[in-house]
């Protein structure tokens, strides 16, 4: 694994402070992390940070889940649909993503993101509205989100 010197010290760095059960702390180590692999943390790295911090992978993962600024292997990216009442056609583009990805809300899809459904994200009058990577994406349609997705890859 390339970098792994600089993993372990700032690992090591982390359980010096006795601070890896505090879950802002586990996230800046791992924007750190994420850093020093050039911007996606690769899954050998985040089972070796795990396995030192002594914290199991479906912590990590649940963790991971709320963060959609932190990268992995499995899931460089993030896909967040409105489900928000005033987005119009959000049920018809989450079929859309459900069907074309083979992934369910909460899950991992193959072609490389993490699909959540969410809240309104106040652009109601510009709907349907998606979130890729934390950004904001308005007046979504399929093709759009096509692109979105396979484009970036
Ligand atoms: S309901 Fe989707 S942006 Fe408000």
């Amino acid at each position: 694994m390339k970098h792994k010197e600089e993993l372990k010290e700032i690992i090591k760095a982390y359980r010096d402070r006795g601070i890896t059960c505090d879950q802002n702390e586990l996230i800046q180590l791992l924007r750190e992390v994420q850093t020093l692999f050039g911007g996606v943390i690769p899954q050998k790295a985040l089972e070796k940070t795990a396995e030192k911090l002594e914290l199991k992978m479906t912590f990590i993962d649940a963790l991971l889940k709320r963060y959609p600024s932190i990268r992995t292997e499995d899931a460089p990216h993030t896909l967040s649909v409105c489900g928000g009442k005033n987005c119009a056609k959000r049920a018809a583009l989450s079929d859309f993503v459900e069907r074309t990805y083979g992934v369910q809300v909460g899950g991992t899809a193959e072609a490389g993101f993490r699909y959540k459904v969410t809240g309104c994200m106040k652009k109601c009058g510009k709907g349907p509205c998606v979130k890729w990577d934390g950004d904001i994406h308005t007046g979504m349609t399929e093709e759009k989100l096509r692109k979105l997705i396979e484009g970036e890859r």
